[in-house]
């Protein structure tokens, strides 16, 4: 099999895995947003690290298309709340949960999906289910954790560099941390390679989401799928801000203090306006810097891993670098 077509094999195996799930049907409102959520798409990244870590490990990786939907189920469940939280009106290209429904059904059908995903856990051979669950627990916690400092840092005036990654590290990278190192659990990796693409997750997660934090600003709307500029509109402590809100000086800082503060805008004025800012302090540079920095770092330890197949080392590694290109 050529090196693309092993993961494309595994993406149709999954989809089809994730379209035949039935995860309840009354009432209407509890369910529909699920199948919804998940009909739209998405790149699928997480459950396919898990599956391409199993199978650096093990053969047969379909063997574990349920514990890999989980993660996908889990990661949009959190997107469910997430797009309450930051008030987003579009996802994936199509609008959200609560606009097409509202807040409350988008609270519910979230809160079910977490539990759903641990149905999708069951099939764990006994032996490994509590470290499953320990590892899934510890990280669900934590994305909350990153959740609310996110929230918290929008209303701050100064968030510190190491406090924002640190926040992006809770957010989003433990799950990409978590869905490899599932893969690897369930393969009978050894201890030390768990761990060590566990870290690979989390480096290649923080660049993960500094690109998302990139496209947010420069992303072409009709292929991004999110409203762009959603960012810049609810003053989120992204990186970018943050080196602006560092480097701007006389008339470019009384112009960012002046977006930053006011309560009532022309939406479109102020995405225009930071975004110009951040176009001529070189952010976006800046930006791209830090994010390669943390994926070198995260194929740097991909490197010391002892697997056996080289084909699915091929395709994580294909797959992971694809990311720092996406244009979604
Ligand atoms: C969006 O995740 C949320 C972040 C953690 C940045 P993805 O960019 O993986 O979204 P989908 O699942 O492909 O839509
Ligand atoms: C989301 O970060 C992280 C989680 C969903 C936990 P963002 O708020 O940047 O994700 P998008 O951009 O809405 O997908
Ligand atoms: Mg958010
Ligand atoms: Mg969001
Ligand atoms: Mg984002």
């Amino acid at each position: 099999m050529t090196k693309e077509s092993l993961a494309h094999a595994l993406l149709d195996k999954l989809e089809s895995f994730i379209r035949e799930q039935n995860f309840g049907e009354d009432p209407k409102e509890l369910y529909e947003p699920i199948t919804y959520i998940l009909s739209l798409g998405g790149k699928r990244i997480r459950p396919l690290l898990s599956l391409l870590a199993y199978g650096l490990y093990k053969k047969d990786p379909e063997t574990i298309l349920s514990q890999a939907s989980a993660v996908e189920v889990f990661h949009n469940f959190t997107l469910m709340h997430d797009d309450i939280m930051d008030q987003a009106p579009l996802r994936r290209g199509k609008a959200t949960v609560h606009e097409k429904w509202n807040e409350n059904v988008a609270i519910l059908s979230g809160d079910v999906m977490l539990v759903r995903a641990y149905d999708l856990l069951l099939p764990t051979p006994p032996t490994l289910l509590p470290k499953v669950i320990r590892l899934f627990n510890k990280t669900a916690a934590e994305v909350c954790e990153g959740q609310q400092h996110d929230m918290n840092f929008e209303s701050r005036e100064e968030v510190h560099e190491d406090e924002y990654v640190n926040m992006i590290r809770l957010k989003t990278a433990v799950l990409l941390g978590f869905a490899l190192e599932l893969g690897a659990i369930l393969a009978e990796a050894s201890e030390e390679d768990c761990q060590k693409i566990y870290d690979f997750g989390v480096n290649i997660g923080i660049g993960f989401q500094l690109k998302d934090d990139l496209l947010d600003v420069f992303a072409d709307q009709a292929k991004f799928g999110k409203q762009v500029g959603g960012d810049i509109i609810s003053n989120k402590k992204t990186y970018l801000l943050i080196k602006a809100l560092e480097l701007a000086e006389g008339d470019d800082k009384d112009l960012l203090d002046f977006w930053l503060t006011q309560s009532e805008f022309d939406k479109e004025e102020k995405v225009q306006a930071i975004k110009g800012l951040y176009e001529k302090l070189g952010i976006r540079k800046k930006t791209e810097d830090k994010m390669n920095h943390y994926f070198s770092e995260g194929f740097r330890q991909l490197d010391t891993l002892h697997f056996k197949n080289e084909d699915f080392y091929q395709n994580l590694r294909k797959i992971t670098e694809d990311l720092i290109h996406r244009e979604k």
